[in-house]
This record gives structure tokens, sequence and C-alpha cells, in this order.
């Protein structure tokens, strides 16, 4: 166990993909963790395999600011503070690029990638602050380089710019802020596998080489890449 091992730790997209990989992770690393996304059966096996006492699953669509807020409330309440929040839940679109684009999917793209993630950072700030803790999101490659009409590359865009400008205001009280920024991961956000691509264990270890980082060393950025 590290010596960061009693922290608490709200993993947003743990369902799934990189959120469950770094949830597994996390828990082996002897963090208490606050499960959330909206499939409440795919939460509830994962915080049952890590263990009722060490996770909490608490099912939400975090694209409602008042869901969310019941989200980090009950969590903060089970567990008695906050240490690290990881604002991972994302999605995309299947219909690429802006003129064939379909506004609908911007819209729900938009509230997750952005709005979410900006509600998840309102929410959790004041118990970071308590804690002089640790806020982590997952932006992408997709929001470092130029897409042709990709809108999810924009949103990526935003979470780039954010992390940079909250990584400030979090400067204020010593608080540690983190953009992990992927490539190509092997994840249910492809509809086909891409198991050459990076796997959600290597996201997974950005995100614990963020949080385990001497106490010293703000980590603001990691960026990983398929090798091949
Ligand atoms: N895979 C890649 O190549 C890649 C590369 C760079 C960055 N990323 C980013 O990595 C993050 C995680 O994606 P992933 O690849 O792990 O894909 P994933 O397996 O599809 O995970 C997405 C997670 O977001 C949750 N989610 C979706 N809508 C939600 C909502 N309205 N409220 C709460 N939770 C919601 C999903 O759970 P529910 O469906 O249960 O709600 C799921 O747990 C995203 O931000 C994505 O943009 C992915």
């Amino acid at each position: 166990m590290s010596e960061h091992s009693s922290k608490i730790m709200l993993i947003t997209g743990a369902s799934s993909g990189i959120g469950e990989a770094t949830a597994r992770t996390a828990a082996k690393a002897g963090l208490r963790l606050i499960l959330t996304a909206r499939r409440g059966d795919l939460l509830e096996k994962l915080a049952t395999e890590i263990g009722q006492d060490k996770a909490l699953a608490v099912p939400a669509d975090i694209t409602n600011f008042d869901t969310l807020k019941q989200v980090v409330a009950q969590g903060v309440k089970h567990f008695g503070g906050l240490d690290v929040v990881f604002a991972n839940a994302g999605t995309g679109t299947s219909t690429p690029g802006t003129e064939n684009g379909d506004p609908a999917e911007w819209q729900k793209m938009i509230d997750l990638n952005i709005n979410a993630l900006l509600y998840t950072a309102k929410l959790t700030l004041p118990h970071l602050r308590k804690s002089t803790g640790h806020f982590i999101m997952t932006g992408s490659v997709a929001g470092k380089i130029t897409l042709k009409g990709s809108i999810y590359g924009a949103t990526k865009w935003f979470v780039q710019g954010f992390g940079n400008n909250l990584a400030e205001e979090m400067r204020e009280w010593n608080g540690r802020c983190t953009t992990i920024a992927p490539g190509m991961v092997n994840t249910p956000f492809f509809d086909e596998p891409k198991p050459n691509k990076l796997d959600p264990q290597d996201v997974a270890d950005a995100v614990m080489h963020a949080i385990n980082a001497n106490p010293r060393n703000n980590v603001r950025e990691v960026f990983l890449m398929p090798r091949y």
C-alpha cells in the first residue's frame, strides 16, 4: 500500500473503459472510491468486486447539476471527505464532421464533455480545498491536434484549456490539477475493438502516477500515445 492509501476518490464514468480500469487500480493501491455513471448494475458489480467497504456506487446522469450534487454529498457523507477527483466521463459522436454533424448529438456530448466537467469541478472544489486535494480530468490527443471538422476534438480542446486554467485557480491553495491526454484507447468508446492501441490500464497507470507523485510535484499533464 502507498502512503496515499487512505485517500478518498470520486471517479465519473466508472462503469466502463478508462474509469473502470482506474477504479480497480486505485482500489488495489488502497484508495476508497465513490463510483458514478448511469448504469447502476455495472457500478454495483464493480463495487462488490472491489469490496463494499472500499467502494460506493452512486448511479447518476452527471449532466444534471442537482443530481451530481447529490452524488458528491452522498459520497462525502459516506467516507467523510474527498481527496481526489477523476472527472473522466465523456462521449463522442457517431456522425463525424461539422457540416454533416447532428446538433442533437453535439448537445449531449457538450453537456457531458464540457458542462458535466464544470459541474464536477464546481461541486468538488470546496471539498478538495479542505483536503488540499487533487482534481484530474480526461482530455485527449484530440484536444491537442487539429482534426478535420471534429466537434469531439473541440470539446477536448476545451478540457485542455480548462485544465490549465483550473490548475492556476487551485494553485491559490496548493491544490494539484492534472490533465490526462490519451491517444486511442481500447474501450467501449469504439464499436470495434482496438487491441493494438493503448489499454485502459495504461491510462489508469498514468492517473496513479499523478496521484502518487511526491506531494511537492504537481503533475500538470500526462500525454500518452499508442506506440503503433
Ligand atoms: N477511448 C479512447 O480512445 C479515448 C481517448 C482519449 C480520451 N478518451 C476519453 O476518455 C474518457 C472515458 O472514455 P472511455 O474510452 O473509457 O469510454 P467508455 O468506456 O465509453 O466510458 C465512458 C464513461 O462515461 C459514462 N457516461 C456517459 N454518459 C454519462 C452521463 N450522462 N452521466 C454519467 N456518466 C456518463 C459511461 O457510463 P454510463 O454509460 O454507465 O453512464 C462510461 O462509464 C472520455 O472522456 C473520453 O472522451 C477516450
